[in-house]
């Protein structure tokens, strides 16, 4: 059943590179008790994009320290040769840059053949008209607000005409796809991003890990912010 976007909740995805690794573990308890819904890993490659971030081990160590599904995208050349060590994590759900494969949809059914979800992901100056052809073969698609490759980065405004124009697409077509934004999701810009059709937030140093504040209680403001119940007292 297709649910409409109306009706889905925005859904919580902490980006762990603006973690700070040396608490990790405490910092995945406390996103698990305070009702965030995926944890988003940003391998980068130093090829496709500049930086050098996380990978299968930082995933595997995410898996055994945490039930919440992980949320991975691939800043990755070729991402074909890396799918296998990626896409066999419990509920995951795998998000490609299309224009690193040669074959995007065959990427997106390796993907699939390994056991997870299949995303793409769209660089701030690529249309939407690139992507329509793969929107059935997704269920998440990441709309970049920032270029690819750093955190603390300034939003690219025209990202979020691109979110609204993904969002009428999807329910024209009555698609099942979670539409994700990921870069500067700031206090200020998360209400610009949902009322665009975001439905899963990328939070990062701009918000969840705005250092002003503790972790759990930008958690808490993260919620009220997007109008979903306080975890804090009915989950351990
Ligand atoms: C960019 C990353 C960042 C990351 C950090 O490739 O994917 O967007 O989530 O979030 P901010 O932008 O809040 O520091
Ligand atoms: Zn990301």
């Amino acid at each position: 059943m297709v649910v409409s976007l109306e009706a889905r909740p925005v859904r919580i995805s902490p980006s762990l590179m603006c973690a700070d690794f040396l608490h990790l573990a405490a910092d995945l308890e406390a996103l698990e008790a305070g009702g965030a819904d995926y944890l988003h890993v940003d391998v980068m490659d130093g090829s496709y994009v500049p930086n050098f971030t996380l990978g299968p081990d930082f995933c595997r160590a995410l898996a055994r320290g945490s039930r919440l599904p992980l949320d991975i995208h691939l800043m990755i050349d070729l991402p074909d040769r890396h799918v296998p060590s990626f896409a066999a994590f419990p509920n995951a759900v795998v998000a490609i840059h299309p224009e690193t494969s040669r074959h995007p949809l065959r990427t997106l059914d390796l993907i699939r053949s390994h056991g997870a979800r299949a995303g793409i992901a769209i660089d701030p100056a690529m249309p939407l008209s690139a992507v329509t052809e793969m929107l059935p073969f997704v269920s998440l698609v990441c709309v970049m607000t920032v270029n690819p490759g750093y955190a603390g980065q300034k939003l690219v405004p025209s990202t979020l005409e691109k979110v609204r124009e993904l969002a009428n697409l999807v329910s024209a077509r009555g698609l099942d796809i979670e539409i994700e934004v990921d870069g500067n999701v700031s206090w200020d810009n998360i209400p610009r991003m949902v009322e665009a059709g975001a439905r899963v937030l990328v939070a990062g140093s701009s918000s969840l890990f705005d250092a002003k504040a503790p972790l759990p209680e930008n958690l808490r403001r993260l919620c009220r912010l997007v109008g979903r119940p306080d975890q804090s007292n009915t989950r351990k």
